[in-house]
């Protein structure tokens, strides 16, 4: 055929589409695995974050992330009344979108409409076996969007260890400064709950007073990010209050339920 005939134009263009469709699809349904690897690893390198097991800026390999969580242990907490459920699996836990209990507006202080029935918590321990940290998976609502982040609290279940937001949409440079680890590390030490176990933690407008009654409670607010602020203090509130967390939290406190052994332990068991 000539160059420039039309049908040759036309069949070049419909065979080069194919090639390509066929390509792009190969390539999809290749990476797949991979993607979810990553989304994994991903997740993983969040949660080792916010136990203060991975710097943050630091990157971690599959390997170095599976290493770190044999000192972990991921449990499964029935929300409500605070108890461990053993035989759960957690991550059929985390898939499953059924696993919802609406909230009343009125203890919905997070603006998240519904909380999962059944936790996952994830526990990490020192070599010696004793409690490091308890990371917990939170979720609310910003000014413009919903924040993702994980909270640990040290094994008096009382001390902020770290936070991490991983995943929101505010405004870079305003409320987008919650994902700052700079800002982030003004939460370490910090007082989260009182000698009951209420929250009482709150980001406050500008620099807090040192010499202020509960500053050890409060934390530096994010210039021209108030509203941000507000939704984060809503949401740490809400996950270590009687909605969230608190019935486990108080539970572990005040001795009331034993602690599984690290991940690696229990296999050594089977
Ligand atoms: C374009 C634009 C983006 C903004 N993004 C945020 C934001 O992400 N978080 C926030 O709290 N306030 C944001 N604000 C400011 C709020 O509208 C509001 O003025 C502010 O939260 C008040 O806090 P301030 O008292 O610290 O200024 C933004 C304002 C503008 C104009």
């Amino acid at each position: 055929m000539a160059n420039e005939s039309t049908t040759k134009t036309f069949t070049v263009a419909a065979l080069l589409a194919i090639v390509c469709a066929i390509i792009v699809s190969l390539a999809n349904v290749s990476l797949k695995d991979l993607q979810r690897q990553n989304q994994t690893l991903d997740r993983q390198t969040n949660i080792l974050r916010a136990a203060g097991l991975v710097q943050p800026t630091e990157k971690v390999t599959g390997a170095q992330a599976a290493e770190l969580f044999k000192k972990s242990a991921a449990i499964v907490v029935d929300l409500q009344s605070g108890e461990i459920v053993p035989d759960a699996d957690p991550e059929a836990v985390e898939a499953d979108k059924t696993n919802l209990r609406p909230l009343d507006k009125a203890d919905d202080i997070a603006g998240i409409g519904s909380v999962p029935k059944l936790g996952v918590v994830y526990l990490f321990f020192n070599d010696d076996g004793t409690l490091d940290a308890v990371t917990l998976p939170i979720v609310g609502t910003g000014l413009w969007s919903t924040l993702y982040g994980f909270l640990s609290l040290h094994s008096d279940y009382a001390t902020v260890k770290r936070l991490v937001f991983y995943d929101h949409g505010e405004t870079p440079g305003l409320g987008g400064e919650i994902s700052n680890p700079t800002w982030d590390r003004k939460w370490e030490g910090k007082i989260a709950v009182d000698k009951e176990g209420e929250p009482i933690i709150a980001v406050v407008k500008g620099t807090v007073n040192p010499d202020a009654q509960g500053a050890a409670s409060m934390v530096d607010g994010i210039s021209g990010a108030t509203l941000t602020g507000k939704g984060v203090t809503n949401t740490i509130r809400f996950w270590l209050g009687d909605n969230g967390y608190g019935p486990f939290l108080k539970k572990l406190r005040f001795d009331e339920i034993e602690l599984p052994a690290p991940t690696a332990d229990r296999k050594d068991e089977k």
